[in-house]
């Protein structure tokens, strides 16, 4: 007969493969939605098959369960689209301290545990700790809590290997001698939390969100010991499961910036905004809307390249809606995606998606390229670092080398933004010197809603 335990075991195997299902689906952005409500399913399974285990008490666990849905959902409200980034970071912090504190309950509850368990709960507390200091100093970095430049000095790697060699070996003695060791377990916590600010405040407000993607990897690792320590699979699944999407994701980003991991984290990035080394040249020429209309007007092929402006002037359904016209008067119309346009993954798609824009109008950045030299108007919206030839010719610019969309090459470029002022790199854009580039200044919404305005009265 088939007892509770293997009920339970079954229900854990069910919301595994749900989690793996949806985070498949994720990577279309026609399914992403329904992958995420799928793995939720999945995540609520894991919950009622965890309230099943025998002996559990359950009112702290409704307590915790009222708490954090209240907190979640007041939050999830109330930030700001542009704040996403750093609430994310907030909550890859807190899925480390969640871990850490699992560590911490069983070691209290059962100190003689096997060497295993020992193991697992000095690995859940290190990167426990580490995620949750680390997150909260890129959180800070993000919000402008604190400074988001780098803080660097001399024998600042010595000095994190060194922490990092005294946490092991406070992690073999206590694994050694479990009974015997409480202080020094306490002790190698407060040096692992120390580690994590060390190691993320030389890392330059430009490289944060793949700081926080990366922390989110060492969260899923926190959970995944946690459940070693207390032995639940789904647990182990789970952490592993966000482990590895989150260093692909990291992955994923560094090379879109053309930087490599190392470079991010020891390389101080960050330091260098505000430089370059090539003055650009040329005039600025300014347009306005009505100019700008008879120049649309006759356009065949349009692209529209967004970037972090359009985020916070929240543009997208006028963007939207000057794209429909431009179809109605013949245009075929396309939206070029940059991979780290805006502030955090998947920007730039999860606002186009909320405003309608249809998924196959949307294109990645190598095919956009390569339709760039026949596009008569490319369309800039708040974007700025995702466009900047510099990264193509000038070596001494920090984004030297990350990958661009060439919107230069098409005949016509029009640039809208409020000023002359720099993007997320701090530093300047020869593209609004070229001759084929005209400047919109004003509010992007603003702007592109006189766009409409010009479509509709005439
Ligand atoms: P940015 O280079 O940051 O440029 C955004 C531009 O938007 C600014 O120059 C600003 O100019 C303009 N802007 C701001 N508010 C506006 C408004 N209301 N109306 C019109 N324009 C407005 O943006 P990007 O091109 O999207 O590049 C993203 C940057 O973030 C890159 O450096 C990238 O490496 C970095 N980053 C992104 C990610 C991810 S995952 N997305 C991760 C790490 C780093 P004005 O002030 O003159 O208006």
């Amino acid at each position: 007969m088939t007892d509770l335990k293997d009920i339970i075991d079954i229900i854990y195997i069910v919301a595994a493969v749900l989690f793996i299902v949806g985070l498949k689906m994720l990577g279309s952005q026609v399914s992403a939605r329904r992958g995420n409500m799928i793995s939720s399913v999945g995540m609520l399974l894991a919950i009622v098959a965890t309230l099943m285990v025998k002996g559990m008490s359950f009112q702290w666990i409704i307590v915790g369960m009222i708490a954090g849905s209240i907190i979640g959902a007041w939050a999830a409200y109330a930030v700001k689209m542009t704040a996403m980034p750093e609430m994310v970071g907030l909550f890859n912090g807190f899925g480390g301290l969640a871990s850490l504190l699992v560590g911490w309950a069983e070691y209290e509850a059962r100190p003689d545990s096997p060497v295993v368990t020992l193991v697992s709960i000095f690995l859940t507390i290190l990167i426990g700790a580490v995620t949750f200091s680390g997150s909260m100093i890129a959180y800070a970095k993000l919000a402008e809590k604190i400074s988001s430049k780098p803080v660097l000095y001399v024998g600042q790697k010595l000095i994190n290997a060194l922490i990092l060699g005294v946490i092991f070996s406070l992690g073999i003695w206590f694994v050694v001698a479990p009974l015997e060791t409480y202080y020094i377990f306490l002790g190698l916590m407060a040096l692992a939390l120390i580690l994590g600010v060390l190691l993320v405040i030389p890392i330059g407000g430009a490289d944060m969100p793949v700081v926080i993607s990366l922390l989110n990897s060492y969260s899923g690792l926190a959970a995944c010991a946690a459940g070693f320590v207390i032995l639940n699979k789904v647990l182990i699944v789970a952490g592993c499961l966000v482990g590895a999407s989150g260093i692909i994701l990291t992955q994923i980003m560094c090379k879109a910036m053309n930087r490599s991991l190392a470079n991010v984290l020891f390389g101080g990035m960050g330091a260098t905004a505000g430089k370059t080394a090539e003055k650009a040249e040329g005039e600025v020429k300014a347009l306005n809307a009505q100019d700008a209309y008879y120049i649309l007007e006759a356009a065949r092929s349009v692209v529209f390249v967004p970037g972090y402006g359009m985020a916070v002037a929240q543009a997208q359904h006028v963007v939207r809606e000057l794209g429909h016209l431009l179809e109605d008067n013949g245009a075929e119309v396309r939206y070029a995606i940059h991979p780290v346009a805006g502030r955090m993954p998947g920007h730039m798609n999860v606002l186009l998606a909320e405003a309608d824009v249809p998924y196959e109008q949307l294109v990645e950045m190598e095919p956009a390229n390569s339709i760039m030299p026949t596009v008569d108007v490319a369309i800039v919206i708040g974007a700025n670092d995702v466009v900047n030839p510099a990264a193509r010719t000038d070596e001494a610019s920090p984004i030297y080398g990350m990958p661009i969309i060439n919107v230069d090459e098409a005949k016509t470029v029009f640039v809208l933004k409020r000023s002359m002022a720099s993007g997320f790199a701090g530093i300047e854009n020869p593209l609004f010197y070229l001759d084929n580039t005209r400047m919109l200044f004003g509010d992007a919404k603003a702007t592109v809603q006189a766009l409409v305005n010009e479509f509709k009265s005439s």
